[in-house]
């Protein structure tokens, strides 16, 4: 113990003298708890998170749930069931959703243990798919039961791992792509594995690695943007050149993409240690959609989803600045909510802030994932913490917590009468066929080279009027068809009834 406390004074002190006689560029500043042990564990009490913590007006905060060590990235079962990844606990765990109002987990159970360094999650055809630092693997998952079952298969290995930026994260995209990205091995350097500072992408079952796009240094988590289907990409600029350059970015990320690391930084800025030489590739390059401060660290990027927050939010993203450690000053340590305006053009605005406040920190933002009572949920590996932030003032909304469970499923199904339903399942499985949807919802009729997107567990999540209005404006790049009303319902009775 006092060895412990030696280390950490003569640390402290030489942090100290970094920042009074260290050039800038060298500064290190960082929650040294963070730094030493990856985690501190300790939720900040009520005063000071009422006395700190600022939200948009309308918006309120709140601890969903705590002493969470490492946690980093989050995903939402079909359920609403959260599961937080702990990489260094070598872990998934589970939290189980809030049905009793609360606003805070009802209970929690480890769902994975013993993987390596396990990071990004994401749901495909009844599999849970995890990331670890140099494979992707799977393992089958009920939402229902909160159990998994089998082994956990890995679909990809040898992915390069480890060093400097060894969290991988996965996401399966609209086009049913797996999406996984690396981050580099270094701050700056050539790589000899080409995956690396890569988005890479995968079939479901591990095949066809193809690089889709390169030179993003740390793209640590991505989202689709609603709508109009663009990927978008944090990216996190490399260090030592000083307190405010260069910008952290985010990335509209298209296939094929070069966007500049190590040769170029922001806007096909040569960088000084690769840039030299290299004006056509620097040239080439693709400058980040938005630009983040220097150092801020963007992690998590989420966009809303609900239509149940103001006006400007809606088709926001959110995203976590996991805060600087190589300035002279502290900066980030917040979540900033992105707008695009008519013209495409990106403010930031904060949206949770206060884990910074004179230097002094309380906590540090990695993941943001939108729960289905619409809220925000904010994983902190540092306070140890998953965040709540929700729009009007109550603590949670139970009924919209409480997913339908199965024997509720689809209560519009349920009102109509047994011989309407055959006759509409029947049209509906017509009109199906005819329009060949099964070459991309099923595996079996799928044509060569297409990536296909099961249709499962539909009556979790969709009613007749739910799949009713999705089928009038599809999320691409699903294309709209010219079914009318009837047409529509009767293909939401055949799915509701067979998915
Ligand atoms: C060209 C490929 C393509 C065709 C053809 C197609 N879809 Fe889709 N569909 C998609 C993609 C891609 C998605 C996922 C979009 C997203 O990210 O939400 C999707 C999503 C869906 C969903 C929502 C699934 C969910 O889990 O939320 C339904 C329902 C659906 N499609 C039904 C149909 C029906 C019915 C047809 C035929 C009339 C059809 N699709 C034809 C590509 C296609």
């Amino acid at each position: 113990m006092r060895l412990a406390v030696g280390t950490l004074g003569v640390l402290l002190v030489v942090v100290g003298a970094c920042q009074l006689l260290w050039p800038e560029r060298l500064a290190v500043n960082v929650p040294i708890g963070s730094m030493l042990f990856g985690s501190g564990g300790k939720a900040p009490a009520q005063e000071l998170i009422r006395g700190r913590m600022r939200v948009p007006e309308g918006f309120t905060v709140g601890i969903y749930a705590e002493g969470i060590k490492n946690a980093r990235l989050l995903r939402f079962t079909a359920t609403g069931d959260l599961l937080v990844s702990q990489p260094r606990q070598s872990r998934v765990l589970l939290l189980e959703r809030d049905a009793d109002g609360d606003g805070r987990a009802d209970g929690r159970r480890s769902l994975l243990e013993d993987l390596n360094r396990p990071h990004g999650m994401d749901f495909r055809d009844g599999w849970l798919y995890v990331a670890e630092t140099d494979a992707v693997g799977r393992i089958r998952f009920d939402a229902q039961t909160r159990e998994v079952r089998g082994e956990f298969e890995r679909v990809v290995t040898g992915i390069p791992g480890g060093s400097n930026h060894w969290t991988r994260s996965v996401r399966f995209g609209p086009d049913g792509w797996m999406y996984v990205s690396v981050g580099s091995s270094c701050n700056v350097c050539i790589e000899e594995d080409e995956r690396r500072a890569a988005i890479l992408r995968y079939r479901p079952d591990g095949s066809g690695e193809e690089i889709y796009a390169r030179g993003l240094r740390n793209p640590v988590s991505f989202d689709w943007q609603p709508g109009t289907g663009d990927l978008y990409a944090t990216d996190n600029g490399r260090d030592l050149l000083g307190n405010d350059v260069p910008p952290c970015e985010l990335n509209r990320v298209v296939q094929g993409g070069d966007y500049g690391w190590p040769y170029a930084y922001g806007d096909r800025i040569p960088d000084p240690s690769y840039g030299a030489g290299e004006e056509a590739r620097v040239a080439a390059s693709i400058p980040p959609a938005f630009p983040f401060r220097a150092h801020n660290s963007p992690l998590g990027i989420a966009f809303v989803r609900s239509t149940d927050v103001p006006a400007d939010y809606r088709g926001a993203a959110l995203v976590a600045l996991h805060g600087s450690w190589n300035r002279t000053r502290k900066d980030g340590y917040k979540v900033v909510s992105l707008h695009w305006d008519e013209n495409g053009e990106i403010t930031e605005r904060d949206f949770l802030s206060g884990f910074l406040l004179d230097e002094d920190v309380i906590g540090r933002p990695v993941d943001v994932a939108e729960g289905p009572d619409g809220a925000f949920y904010i994983s902190d590996d540092h306070a140890g913490v998953i965040w709540r932030v929700a729009y009007g003032g109550a603590p949670a909304d139970a009924a919209r917590f409480a997913l339908p469970a199965r024997k509720e499923i689809g209560d519009d199904l349920a009102a109509l009468s047994r011989q309407e339903r055959i006759e509409r399942s029947a049209r509906g499985e017509e009109l199906y066929r005819r329009a060949a949807c099964a070459t991309c919802h099923e595996p079996e009729r799928a044509e060569a080279g297409a990536v296909i997107v099961p249709l499962e567990d539909l009556a979790l999540r969709y009613d007749v009027a739910g799949l009713d209005a999705f089928l009038v404006a599809p999320t691409p790049p699903m294309p709209a068809f010219p079914f009318d009303r009837e047409e529509r319902r009767d293909i939401a009775v055949y799915l509701l009834q067979t998915r």
